[in-house]
């Protein structure tokens, strides 16, 4: 496969000063509740991110996780979301945060969001690392975002393309070569 060039578009460093505020931010909005805020990390992509963000958040954390994929290796999602995760049995009357890697379409939030109504939880909240907000298909939106970046497929900070660049500590944009 043809890796291409790479454009960085957020430096590591404005990462760095993002995820302290919105661990600020998070934090503030679970002050007052009693259990702990269950964390549920979407992986792969939201590994590098979720690993991060946790540790800029002062209220006490249960770390979960799961596993989404839109069919297929292309650049585009298919829209169609495969979602596999183990019984939270604990889930009930227990705040949830999803923390994905980007926001795109916004289905693969809305289809989490709605697989885990099941477990009764007091509430569910998203947090997106990323947002393209031209490509959003549902009404549902992130409660808290890092970035909204413009519609460009991006990679690196934990999001890959087929794979390839989840290892960059920087979120760049890939231009084919010539
Ligand atoms: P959505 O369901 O359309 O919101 O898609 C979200 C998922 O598509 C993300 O969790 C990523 O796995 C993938 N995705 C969307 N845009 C990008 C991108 O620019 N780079 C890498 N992955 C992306
Ligand atoms: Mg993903």
């Amino acid at each position: 496969m043809d890796k291409g060039k790479l454009k960085i578009l957020v430096p590591r460093a404005d990462i760095a000063i993002k995820v302290q505020e919105l661990g600020r931010d998070i934090s503030d909005t679970y002050r007052n509740i009693e259990e702990p805020v269950v964390v549920v990390s979407v992986l792969k992509g939201s590994l590098v991110f979720t690993a991060d963000l946790i540790r800029e958040i002062n209220v006490p954390v249960q770390l979960e996780t799961l596993v989404a994929s839109s069919y297929g290796d292309g650049s585009e999602s298919s829209g169609k979301v495969r979602i596999e995760y183990k019984s939270f049995d604990d889930l009930k009357d227990r705040h949830v945060l999803l923390v994905d890697d980007i926001s795109d379409s916004g289905r693969t939030f809305q289809s989490i969001a709605e697989q885990l109504q099941a477990y009764e939880p007091a509430s569910i909240r998203f947090c997106a690392f990323l947002d393209k907000p031209s490509r959003r298909a549902v009404t549902l939106k992130p409660d808290f975002i890092g970035f909204s970046i413009p519609n460009e497929f991006v990679v690196g900070y934990g999001l890959d393309f087929a794979g390839y660049y989840r290892e960059l500590p920087d979120v760049a944009v890939v231009i084919p070569e010539e």
